[in-house]
């Protein structure tokens, strides 16, 4: 595995591979490697010849500095898992390779629709800065194939978005979440959690499952089961963010009749935020 932390060395072994006409995937990451990451590495390998993987913690997509700070930085470790995975190239970029201009004057991708509703109001600015670095990095590259977790739903269906409106000929592939044994979702933020508060995080997949049971058995009075799910949470001690039944389409609110639904829900433990969903059934 070559680690690269140049533009031009990294679209130069691009290059190379494309005038062979050699497969590109690509998946991007913000490092704090896990099981989650590496299935989007195996997922990526199956239909190309090459993967490249990127860890770069995004300035630009932090709406607050203790969040970026805070971010865990973990490269020797995430180094070792990339190699044993078959990355071939790892891109470690530093801020100023990937924004050599201030941030605040680079040009701005913005998605809309959809992108501006949950955790595009929990946290402004927040989708504009991924759309951005990530127009940037499929700029460099030049994947064929990229993967994304379904766990970032919202993030997932703007970058299918992204790359249709833009006519990119890439591939955006979605891949399960994956979970620990308990249910939790895996995310480098788990890392945030103490001891107690890691035994309580899995109420909040156990509290969506419960929904969409309840869902998939006929229920459609969605308001009240978002509020009884938050009112669940707050009792297990989690803090309020968003729960929601919406539309997969248009992440709207759902109501009675509607089709391909999701649960989306965002919450607090401790100093976590966690992000989950589960597709409804049927
Ligand atoms: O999902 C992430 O880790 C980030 O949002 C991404 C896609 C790597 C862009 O910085």
């Amino acid at each position: 595995m070559k680690t690269i932390s140049s533009v031009a060395e990294l679209r130069k072994a691009c290059q190379q591979w494309r005038n062979a006409g050699e497969r590109i995937g690509l998946v991007m990451t913000m490092g704090n490697l896990h099981q989650g990451h590496i299935a989007l590495v195996d997922e990526a390998a199956k239909t190309t010849e090459h993967v490249i993987t990127t860890i770069f913690v995004n300035p630009m997509q932090f709406d607050r500095v203790e969040d970026l700070e805070a971010y865990p930085r973990t490269l020797e470790q995430d180094s070792k898992m990339c190699k044993e995975a078959g990355v071939e190239i790892l891109f470690t970029p530093s801020v100023e390779e990937i924004y050599p201009a201030p941030i605040d004057t680079v040009s701005q991708i913005h998605v809309p629709g959809f992108v501006d509703r949950l955790e595009g109001s929990s946290r402004p600015g927040h989708f504009v800065g991924v759309a951005t670095v990530v127009n940037k990095v499929f700029n460099m590259v030049m994947p064929d194939v990229t993967v994304f977790g379904q766990k970032d739903i919202q993030q997932l269906l703007m970058i299918q978005k992204m790359v249709r409106d833009l006519n990119m000929p890439i591939e955006v592939i979605g891949l399960p979440t994956v979970r620990e044994t308990d249910g939790l979702a895996m995310s480098s933020r788990n890392n945030y959690l103490n001891e107690q508060e890691r035994v309580t995080a899995p109420k909040f997949n156990q509290v969506l499952t419960k929904m969409v049971k309840r869902v998939t058995e006929g229920e459609t009075d969605y308001r009240s089961l978002e509020d009884e799910a938050m009112q669940e949470l707050l009792g297990y001690g989690f803090g309020k963010d968003y729960v929601e039944i919406c539309r997969i389409e248009d992440f709207l609110p759902a109501q009675a009749g509607d089709e391909n639904l999701i649960v989306v829900a965002a919450a607090w433990m401790g100093s976590a935020r966690l992000i989950d969903n589960i597709q409804i059934p049927g």
